[in-house]
């Protein structure tokens, strides 16, 4: 596809194919950004890629892969270890899961595991190299406020989460005078096809939790971006969210477990 002269490096998104990758592939775009846009589905990541191309005249190749596939992750990595202008890596293909860990498929839990942790991982060391060697780039992890909460039903998705903001923190203390920046943002109630699933069907999310804890993909992705030039490594967006994981480090997480808890089973 067509390339502009002005074009910046390359931004690799993964779970580009709706909610806040898909926006960040946007907000991306539009800041003149290459990209390499991934997810299974391979219709919507072309669809959105003509967009981009026609909205801002950037090259988008697009790329499927089921990251929590071995085979397809190694598929990206020797992809990404091709880039030499690699400028952003924003990890974030994910997918919540509902019920007690030992009520669950073993198999989700498997994918989800290498989905959110080995995938992230193995495409986070495959392009740090080249970007220390550049002085220049960042890695985002999308990990969420469920990694402060680990709340009954959640097990996986928030020890997943915790992982992800623990790697970040501990790789930024590595990272520092490099000019390679890191970070974990982590969303609350994000208006995305999360809740979409079939794992949700019949819960009712969206009118169970009160509209002010919404946020949008809009929000969250321009205070990440907001956040990554300020060098914050852990991106809390929305005031409700700082404040909230700001008392669940102090300790009263039974407490909010038990108010999570009694909402969910109205
Ligand atoms: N929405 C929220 O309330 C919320 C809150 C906190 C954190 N988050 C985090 O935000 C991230 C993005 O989620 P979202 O809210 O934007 O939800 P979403 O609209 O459902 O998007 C999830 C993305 O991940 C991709 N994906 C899922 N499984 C995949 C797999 N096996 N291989 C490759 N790609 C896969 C999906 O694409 P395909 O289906 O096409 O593969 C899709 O592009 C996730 O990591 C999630 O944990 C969301």
């Amino acid at each position: 596809m067509t390339t502009k002269t002005d074009a910046k490096g390359t931004a690799l998104i993964t779970g580009a194919s709706s909610g806040i990758g898909a926006e960040f592939a946007r907000r991306l775009a539009a800041r003149r950004h290459r990209l390499l846009l991934v997810a299974r589905r391979e219709d919507r990541l072309r669809a959105l890629a003509e967009e981009l191309l026609r909205e801002y005249g950037v090259s988008v190749e697009v790329l499927r892969a089921d990251l929590s596939k071995g085979s397809d992750i190694e598929r990206l990595r020797l992809r990404a270890a091709e880039l030499d202008d690699l400028e952003i890596l924003v990890n974030n293909a994910g997918f919540g899961t509902r019920g007690r860990f030992v009520g669950m498929d073993p198999q989700k839990q498997h994918d989800m595991i290498t989905l959110h942790i080995i995938a992230s991982a193995v495409l986070a060391r495959s392009v740090l190299p080249r970007m220390i060697a550049r002085g220049r780039g960042a890695i985002i992890n999308v990990s969420s406020v469920a990694a402060f909460f680990p709340l009954r039903g959640n097990a996986t998705y928030s020890a997943t989460k915790a992982y992800l903001n623990a790697f970040t923190e501990a790789l930024h203390t590595e990272l520092i005078g490099t000019g390679v920046r890191v970070q974990a943002l982590c969303p609350g109630f994000t208006l995305t096809e999360f809740h979409a699933t079939p794992e949700y069907a019949g819960l009712n999310v969206r009118a169970r939790v009160p509209g002010f804890m919404w946020m949008t993909a809009g929000q969250v992705v321009g205070e990440s971006l907001r956040a990554l030039e300020r060098g914050k490594v852990i991106c809390i967006p929305g005031r409700r969210y700082r404040l909230l994981t700001r008392i669940g480090r102090l300790g009263p997480v039974a407490e909010i477990r038990k108010l999570v808890a009694a909402r969910l089973r109205r």
